[in-house]
């Protein structure tokens, strides 16, 4: 899974201080990916603490593997971290997966959305328009049906249109003008790789971003992959749906923290923590009145943290 691919992890000392470790605590990593932050929270909770590490992605468990092996090699040199247990499933059950497997008290929880360098690297999972790849693009192959290929394929011109619109934000003219196109496409040959998507999207489109209050311009491509990968994986009901649990399994004075990378996602945390945290029966005290973003040297050293936002919220 790994080729030579590294996964930095974003916003990392951030991360730490806000979720603050101690000796004997337990968290719940909800995005365990390549375990980068996952790695310093069972280093600080030693031997006592618990971390659940939690991942749609079933080649993850490889990963996990790894790093228990490691562990125990430190456990021989009597340097031993706390103890991981790693479930394969959506976040979006966090309630049932911490029922069944986590029978600890939760001081902390994170969830850094979105996809791993190593998803985007795999040659079989088309999450990348830069390499030629079946349209997959889903992060859980086992369980998941829907594939990206299969959108592109059946979906009316209409549901197309509102993908682009509501999970790319995508223009209506130009959601239209390549969802006609991709159904035009499909009548002469069907869609099989992430090429065939991005010569129709290629075919004279250009798109600007704003970032700033200046327009920042990104590959064509972005955000119709975007908008796919959202509705394959269903991300943005499972970040709503586990909201709610994810601040009833905390502890009081336990930290949920939400790293997101588009404004869809970062709109939908924005508005529930602000939502539970004012009034009188306030249920939790955020602790980021503005998202947390990466600095130049971590966006120069790792781009991909070049879009991340932390949020933070403490139960009450
Ligand atoms: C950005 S990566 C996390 C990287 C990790 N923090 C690290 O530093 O190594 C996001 C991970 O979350 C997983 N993921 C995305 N959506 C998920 C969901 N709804 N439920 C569970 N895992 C999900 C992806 O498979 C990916 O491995």
């Amino acid at each position: 899974m790994h080729n030579n691919t590294v996964h930095k992890p974003v916003l990392f000392g951030e991360v730490i201080k806000y979720l603050d470790p101690q000796p004997g605590e337990n968290f719940i990593d909800c995005t365990f990916g390549g375990g980068g932050h996952s790695k310093e929270i069972l280093e600080r909770i030693r031997e006592q603490g618990k971390l659940l590490g939690i991942d749609a992605n079933p080649e993850v468990e490889k990963i996990v593997c790894q790093i228990n092996e490691q562990t125990n090699n430190d456990k021989r040199n009597k340097e031993s971290g706390g103890e991981l247990i790693f479930v394969n499933d959506n976040f979006r059950n966090i309630k049932k997966i911490y029922e069944q497997f986590f029978p600890y008290p939760v001081n902390g929880i994170l969830c850094d959305l979105g996809l791993s360098s190593f998803e985007l690297e795999k040659e079989d999972r088309g999450f990348s328009f830069l390499r030629d790849a079946p349209l997959d693009m889903r992060f859980d192959f086992k369980a998941n049906e829907l594939t990206a290929k299969e959108i592109l394929n059946k979906f009316s011109i209409d549901k197309l249109i509102s993908v682009f619109r509501n999970f790319g934000e995508i223009p209506y003219p130009l959601a239209a003008k390549v969802s006609e196109r991709i159904v035009q496409q499909r009548k002469k040959k069907q869609f099989a790789t992430t090429f065939d998507l991005v010569d129709v999207i290629l075919n004279g489109c250009s798109i600007a971003r704003s970032k700033g209050g200046r327009m920042r311009r990104i590959h064509p491509a972005t955000l119709f992959f975007q908008a796919l990968r959202i509705e394959v994986n269903r991300e943005l009901d499972a970040l709503i749906e586990f909201l709610p649990d994810a601040i009833e399994i905390l502890k009081p004075k336990g930290r949920l923290a939400i790293i997101s990378f588009h404004s869809l996602e970062d709109r939908i945390v924005k508005h529930y923590f602000r939502e539970i945290s004012k009034g009188d029966d306030a249920t939790a005290k955020l602790l980021t009145k503005k998202p947390i973003m990466a600095d130049v040297d971590e966006v120069r050293d790792n781009p991909r943290a070049r879009s991340a936002k932390m949020r933070v919220i403490e139960k009450k």
